[in-house]
């Protein structure tokens, strides 16, 4: 089965054509980074109008790609949520129109389940049941993993994702735009130890983060510093290191308190070198991750995830209404 993903919940469209038999075929991503970059941030109604620029010409792209008529495509999947509204509905009324006129079912895709899914698309796949940390821009979610459609949600962040917390840091230390591959470039120059971040409710029992406190301290750091250019490295690697430490301890306590010895990684700050470094040091646990260009949104992952879904389906009965879910919690899917 020949299944068209669609990714367009944020400032990337993402588009792929994943076969169930021969895996993934083609790849396109356009990322809209530049044209946000003079906000410092996504512009909603401008992520919109350029996600309806790119992608009938990234479809056709990625057909010719992939040498596949457009007869042959099997099934649409598209990212339904969550994400911004907007931009959700560029991506759904795309995908149900290509699914209407071809005669195939069309499906609506959790972006997050395409995150969670999207090591799988690796060779050496981690097999079912694991535990996965989810970070991306939105999320810090902590998922006890049973099977596709299975997750039971352990922890969470109670106000900034960590991502959130990468670029707002960014932004306050006058770094570019997202700010985590910043934040990251910059660590890589800093002296350890300069500078001490708490590492936010890690004191007390439980599984949820906290990560908005680490962005004020990095910014009455950067205050009382002479705000050279090795303070501002030096607090950049100290608030990496307090986010990954962060990351880790919980990811070791979810493992013991699940009893599962396969993690797995996923969303953009799974892009993160020291985060990888760092989970791969916890003592009998297999870790697995996205490759690098998969960590960020992508439509690899929806293709993938929505071909797991519509195998497992049999006739899905294609209306012509659609909607889209700016917010759509993971623990409220049930299995295909
Ligand atoms: O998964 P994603 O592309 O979009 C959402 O679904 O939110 O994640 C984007 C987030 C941004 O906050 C970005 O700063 C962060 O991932 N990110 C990183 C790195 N690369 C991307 N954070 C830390 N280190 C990185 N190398
Ligand atoms: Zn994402």
């Amino acid at each position: 089965m020949k299944v068209l993903g669609i990714e367009s919940s944020c400032d990337e469209t993402g588009i792929a054509l994943y076969d169930s038999e021969q895996g993934l075929l083609a790849h396109e991503l356009y990322s809209q980074i530049a044209l946000h970059a003079e906000y410092g941030g996504v512009v909603p109604e401008l992520a919109s109008r350029d996600h309806i620029r790119k992608t009938l010409p990234l479809i056709e792209s990625v057909l010719k790609q992939a040498k596949c008529a457009r007869h042959e495509i099997d099934a649409v999947a598209y990212t339904a949520g969550p994400g911004l509204m907007g931009a959700l509905l560029v991506g759904a009324s795309i995908g149900r129109s290509i699914a209407w006129a071809l005669g195939v079912p069309a499906l609506g895709v959790n972006h997050m389940e395409g995150h969670l899914l999207s090591p799988l698309l690796e060779e050496n796949p981690p097999v079912f049941p694991f535990l996965s940390l989810l970070v991306s821009g939105g999320h810090t979610l902590l998922i006890d993993v049973q099977s596709v459609g299975q997750y039971a949600i352990l922890g969470e962040s109670i106000d900034d994702a960590v991502g959130e917390a990468f670029d707002k840091t960014a932004k306050l230390l006058g770094l570019a735009y997202p700010g985590g591959p910043a934040i990251a470039a910059l660590a890589e120059q800093g002296e350890a130890g300069r500078f001490i971040f708490p590492k936010p409710m890690t004191n007390r029992p439980g599984l949820d983060f906290s990560f908005s406190g680490l962005k004020t301290f990095a910014m009455n750091a950067w205050m009382d510093s002479d705000k050279t250019q090795q303070d501002k490295a030096d607090i950049a690697l100290a608030f990496e290191t307090a986010a990954v430490e962060t990351l880790a301890l919980k990811c070791k306590r979810a493992l013991k308190q699940s009893g599962r010895n396969r993690l797995v990684v996923a969303g953009g700050v799974s892009a993160n070198k020291s985060l990888r470094i760092r989970l791969d040091t916890l003592h009998g646990v297999e870790t697995f991750y996205p490759r690098q260009e998969f960590c960020s949104d992508n439509g690899a992952m929806i293709a993938f995830a929505g071909c797991m879904r519509l195998a497992e389906m049999g006739e899905v009965q294609s209306d012509t209404s659609f909607s889209a879910q700016p917010r759509w919690s993971l623990a409220s899917l049930s299995p295909p």
